[in-house]
């Protein structure tokens, strides 16, 4: 029987599908294991189910000449050296597609909880500040016949678009390094470069990889871009915003607010930024529904299950590998 380590316990839904059919070895630890962890974990084994907070590296897959498969509970795959694994013949999974609308609906949460100012008005009212009535309290903006700007229009980026079309009625302009003229059609939106998403979107949606090329693409020079009163959401990963930028950027009101799930170095935040009050902060929780993460267990050890089998995943990320 192969030989699996699952590197943190994730759903039954998933580690059901595994037994019986796998040596399965779960982390006996409720937290992110440390390096030298992991790499013990992973001694010797046939597979590896780890998690975006596991760093899998040449390191790590140097601990088991065995290794052919590692299924990511994610859909972002920085957390592993894909190069590395490649080169060894190692497959490299991830977990896209279930995660879609739970994720858009967060990045949605978010955009109407900063917009309306929800988190800060929750607090208003636990200490005692409402008084009464008032026509001035606590001034949000509206979504409705704003603009959105996407920032990746991948299936995420796709779907928020299409709540904020539909549901908003907000207009979308939108940046992807390639156009979807059918979705331009069906949403009546406007594909523009990032610049011009800066200068004249009220709301920004983040919804790239993380990227080389990615990192840091909004920083202080493009919260100078932005509209006074716009806002910006992140549901993608933290790196894409520099992080002290954006508390200079809160602080000086340079932009409206900020809503964010992801951080520049998870779980530590900039100084400053949980101090301010024009930005929401959710703990990488933006897939963290009970039916997704048992979708998300289940596409992971359906994809060892396949590649045993001789089947091939529906999530192979090099696909290079195939066919080798
Ligand atoms: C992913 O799948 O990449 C998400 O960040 C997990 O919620």
């Amino acid at each position: 029987m192969p030989s699996v380590f699952v590197s943190r316990r994730i759903p039954e839904a998933g580690l059901k599908l595994l037994e019986g059919k796998f040596n399965v070895a779960v982390s006996k630890f409720d937290r992110v294991l440390t390096k030298k962890e992991l790499i013990k974990g992973v001694k010797g084994k046939d597979a590896l189910l780890c998690l975006l907070t596991d760093k899998v590296d040449a390191e790590v897959m140097d601990s088991s000449k065995n290794l052919k498969i590692i299924a990511n509970y994610a859909v972002g795959i920085d957390n592993i050296d894909v190069m590395e694994a490649t080169k060894r013949k190692i497959m490299v999974t991830n977990t896209p597609g279930v995660l879609t609308e739970t994720v858009a609906e967060h990045a949605f949460a978010l955009m109407l909880a900063i917009a309306r100012r929800i988190v800060e008005s929750d607090k208003f009212i636990r200490h005692g500040k409402y008084k009464a009535w008032a026509p001035m309290l606590l001034l949000g903006a509206d979504l409705k016949g704003k603009t959105l700007g996407i920032i990746g229009l991948g299936r995420i980026g796709t779907a928020v678009a299409q709540r904020a079309v539909k549901g908003m009625g907000m207009n979308v302009i939108y940046y992807d390094m390639q156009r979807n003229e059918s979705f331009e059609k069906e949403f009546n939106a406007k594909y523009a470069s990032t610049d011009e998403i800066l200068r004249n979107a009220d709301f920004i949606s983040i919804h790239v990889p993380l990227l080389p090329s990615t990192k840091h693409l909004i920083g202080y020079k493009q919260f100078l871009m932005m509209k006074k009163t716009a806002y910006l959401i992140n549901t993608s990963r933290g790196p894409i915003i520099d992080e002290k930028a954006l508390v200079r950027a809160l602080k000086n009101k340079i932009i409206a607010g900020a809503a964010l799930d992801v951080y520049e170095n998870e779980p530590k935040l900039a100084p400053g930024l949980a101090k301010l009050d024009n930005i929401i902060l959710t703990p990488h929780t933006a897939s963290a529904t009970i039916e997704t993460r048992n979708k998300m267990a289940e596409l992971a050890a359906q994809s060892i299950i396949d590649y045993f089998s001789g089947k091939t995943p529906q999530n192979v990320v090099n696909k290079e590998v195939l066919g080798k």
